[in-house]
C-alpha cells in the first residue's frame, strides 16, 4: 500500500519500553516529531544513537498525572498508547497499582488527549484478551474470555475507547513480541529461551505443546508505524489481531537450539498442569492494510544472539531486562500523588 505520513506530531506514552524503543527510531527516520511520555522504569539509554535527536522529546513523567499528560500533549497530532504494567506477574504483584496505570490513567488518557484534540489513537492492547480457544482462527470476531486481571483490563480499556472515542481510533491485538531491542525484555518467551540457551546451555521446556503466537519486534514497530499512516477510513474504529507465526513452545525451543548453533546446549522438558494454548489469526490487518511480518522468530533469536556476542546484553540477570523485577525494585506508589 503507498503510505504517506498524515500527521507529523506523534505522542508515544510508554516509548521508553521494549516496542517504544524500536519503534522510536523507526519514526523518527521517517521524519515524525516524537515525544516520549515515560516514567523510564527501564533505564534512559534506550533510544541508543536517537538519544540527542531534534525531533525526539523526553517528558519523563507519570501518565496516572492526568493534569500532567493534558499539558505534555499539547500539539500532539497523533497518541500511540504503549505505557503498561505490561505482563501477567508483574500485574499480580501489586493490583491494585496495576488496575491504576493500565485502566484508571487510561480514562485520564482519553480525557487528556480529547482535550488536546488529538486526531488519531492508537491503542496497544493483547492478543491474550481472547484467553484459551479450542478453534484453529482466532480472529478479531472470537469473544473475549481474558484469563488474568492483565488481559481483564486491557479489554476493559478497549471497551472504555469504543464507548468514549477519541478522534480516529483503533486497537492493536499484538502476539508476543520476540527479538533484540536497546531496551530488552528477557521475560518474554523466544527471548527468555535464546538467553537461557546462551547463558545457561539449557532450554527447559514447561509441557511443549502449548502454542504461542510471535511477531517479531521489527513488525511490530512497522504495524505501528502503518496504523499511524493508514487512511482514517480503513481504520477508524476498528481492531486487528497483529502476529506471525503460531507454534508450540517446543517448536520454538528447537528453532532456538538450531539459531544459537551451539552443539552443547540441552533441551529438557519439565512437566506441567499449564498446558493452556494461545494462538491468533492475522489475516484482517493483512487484508485491510496489506501487512504481512516479514521477519521470523529464527531472526529474532539471532538479533539476540548478536546483541549478546557483541557485549550488548552484559548481564543478562539485571532487573532492566525482566518486567517482574523491575517492578519489585522500583515500588510504584499505588495511587499517583502530584
Ligand atoms: N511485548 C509484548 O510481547 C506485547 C504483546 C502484546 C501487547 N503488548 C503491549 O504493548 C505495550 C508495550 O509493551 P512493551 O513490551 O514495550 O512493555 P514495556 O514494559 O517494555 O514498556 C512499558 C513502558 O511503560 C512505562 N510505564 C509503566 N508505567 C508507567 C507509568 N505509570 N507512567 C509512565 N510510563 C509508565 C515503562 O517505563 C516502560 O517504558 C504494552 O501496553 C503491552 O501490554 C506487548
Amino acid at each position: 500500500m503507498e503510505t504517506e505520513p498524515l500527521f507529523r506530531k506523534v505522542a508515544i506514552t510508554g516509548g521508553a519500553g521494549y516496542v517504544g524503543s524500536a519503534l522510536v527510531p523507526v519514526l523518527l527516520a521517517a521524519g515524525y516529531e516524537v515525544t516520549v511520555l515515560d516514567l523510564f522504569l527501564y533505564g534512559e539509554d534506550v533510544f541508543e544513537g536517537d538519544g540527542a535527536h531534534p525531533r525526539l522529546r523526553r517528558v519523563r513523567m507519570d501518565i496516572r498525572d492526568e493534569a500532567g499528560l493534558t499539558r505534555a500533549l499539547a500539539g500532539a497530532e497523533a497518541v500511540i498508547h504503549l505505557a503498561c504494567i505490561s505482563n501477567d506477574p508483574s500485574f499480580e504483584l501489586d493490583p491494585r497499582l496495576g488496575k491504576s496505570v493500565n485502566y484508571d490513567a487510561f480514562l485520564g488518557l482519553l480525557r487528556a488527549a480529547r482535550a488536546n484534540a488529538v486526531k488519531r489513537f492508537i491503542y496497544a492492547s493483547s492478543s491474550s484478551v481472547y484467553g484459551v480457544k479450542k478453534e484453529p482462527n482466532v480472529t478479531e470476531e472470537a469473544s473475549c474470555e481474558p484469563l488474568t486481571d492483565y488481559s481483564r483490563y486491557k479489554l476493559l480499556c478497549e471497551e472504555a475507547l469504543r464507548k468514549e472515542g477519541v478522534g480516529e481510533w483503533m486497537i492493536l491485538r499484538p502476539a508476543t513480541v520476540c527479538g533484540y531491542a536497546p531496551r530488552l525484555r528477557l521475560d518474554l518467551t523466544v527471548n527468555i529461551l535464546t538467553i537461557h540457551a546462551l547463558t545457561r546451555k539449557v532450554i527447559t521446556v514447561f509441557g511443549g505443546s502449548q502454542l504461542r503466537p510471535n511477531l517479531n519486534i521489527r513488525d511490530m514497530a512497522a504495524a505501528y508505524r502503518l496504523l499511524l499512516e493508514a487512511p482514517a477510513r480503513l481504520i477508524h474504529g476498528e481492531t486487528f489481531n497483529v502476529g506471525y507465526q503460531n507454534r508450540t513452545v517446543t517448536e520454538i525451543a528447537q528453532i532456538v537450539r538450531r539459531e544459537v548453533g551451539d552443539p552443547q546446549v540441552k533441551v529438557t522438558v519439565e512437566p506441567t498442569n499449564d498446558l493452556r494454548s494461545y494462538h491468533i489469526n492475522s489475516d484482517r490487518i493483512q487484508r485491510v492494510l496489506g501487512f504481512l511480518p516479514q521477519r521470523t522468530i529464527e531472526e529474532a533469536v539471532r538479533s539476540i544472539c548478536e546483541a549478546y556476542r557483541a557485549g550488548q546484553i552484559p548481564n543478562p540477570e539485571d532487573p532492566r531486562y525482566t518486567n517482574i523485577k523491575m517492578m519489585r525494585a522500583v515500588k510504584l506508589e499505588e495511587s499517583f500523588v502530584g
